[in-house]
């Protein structure tokens, strides 16, 4: 089988001093695969993004992209990955055009198809027009599409990028993501660490990396359904002490504070709908709106680790 623009990771661990920040962790993606990693902060993401692109050795286990390991082969390994560190830095004083210069100096790319992937590389980003800027002055969303620019020099086959839109205003998240369309379109493996959901939903899989462990994978449909039971999205007058109230409710497993509204997962929604109201309308308490909502991932994955954080306790 062709391994080209595969990841792989077995039993793949990494320990620091005091923390374990990767246990275990197994992998297989495919070649061209859009692969999300989520997962609250501390959880282990840029540990394994760092391990997969070959910048750190694990402390055991072993990870292989394009059939070669990464901890290993690092010549290899530079020719087939892109890596856009969660903190990756630009060279302020140097122009954008500068920038990728100095990445196609580093990787070596010379003679004639240096200047064409240079133009097609600020093109696909999207920033012709400002290659004589200087890159310190560029917004939020211009230097992270210069930072994948750069990353990009060497037409890798596969892409890590670690959080990179975070901070980013939507719109700016928006075109980094048609982007990433374009590059998916080409064939490029990519694995992305995100905090935004909306992001996560647009990956073929996702893993949900909590406490150095991928503790759900599948796609974004597939995670969404397990959550158990049902989602009511709830206004009130008084969110804090509806909060408390419905909690109380028979057959209501959790409630949430969600923005200006109350999440409320219920076994039954139909059934516990009416018992919610009366329970708030006895505690005079205002209802503006009661009505069944959809999970998203961002639920499913509290959801998961509230779960997951229970078996452990049951386990301890
Ligand atoms: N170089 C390091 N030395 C010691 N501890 C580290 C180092 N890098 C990360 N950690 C710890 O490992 C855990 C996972 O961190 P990290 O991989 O950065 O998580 P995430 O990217 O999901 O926020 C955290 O507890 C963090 O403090
Ligand atoms: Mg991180």
């Amino acid at each position: 089988m062709d391994t080209t623009g595969r990841i792989q990771a077995e039993k793949l661990t990494k320990r620091f001093r005091k923390v374990e920040a990767v246990r275990g962790v197994d992998l297989d993606i495919a070649p061209g695969e859009i692969y999300g990693l989520i997962g609250p902060d501390g959880a282990g993401k840029t540990t394994t993004i760092r391990m997969l692109a070959g910048v750190m050795k694990p402390t055991s286990g072993v990870a292989r992209v394009s059939g070669f390991d990464t901890a290993r082969a690092a010549e290899q390994l530079r020719a087939q990955v892109g890596y856009m560190a969660q903190r990756f830095s630009l060279y302020g004083d140097l122009s954008v055009r500068e920038n990728i210069e100095f990445y196609a100096d580093i990787f070596g790319v010379r003679g004639p198809e240096r200047a064409q992937r240079i133009q097609r590389l600020l093109h696909f980003a999207r920033l012709e027009e400002f290659q004589s800027r200087d890159a310190g002055v560029l917004s939020g969303g211009m230097k992270k599409k210069l930072g994948l620019a750069c990353a990009l020099i060497h037409r890798p086959k596969v892409l890590f990028l670690d959080e990179p839109t975070n901070g980013v205003d939507p719109l700016s998240r928006r075109e980094f993501w048609d982007i990433l369309s374009d590059l998916h379109i080409e064939g490029v493996t990519i694995f992305i660490s995100t905090a935004y959901m909306d992001e996560a939903e647009r990956c073929a899989r996702v893993g949900l990396m909590y406490r150095g462990e991928i503790i759900r994978q599948g796609s974004p449909g597939e995670l969404r359904q397990l959550v158990k039971g049902e989602l009511l999205a709830i206004v009130t007058d008084d969110l804090p002490a509806s909060e408390s109230i419905i909690a109380k409710v028979d057959g209501v497993s959790k409630v949430q504070v969600y923005g200006d509204r109350l999440h409320v997962f219920a076994d039954d929604a139909k059934l516990r709908a009416p018992e919610i109201e009366r329970a708030l309308n006895a505690a005079g308490i205002r209802i503006k709106q009661i009505r069944p909502a959809a999970p998203r991932l961002q639920e499913a994955f509290i959801s998961l680790v509230s779960l997951q954080g229970k078996s452990q306790k049951d386990e301890g």
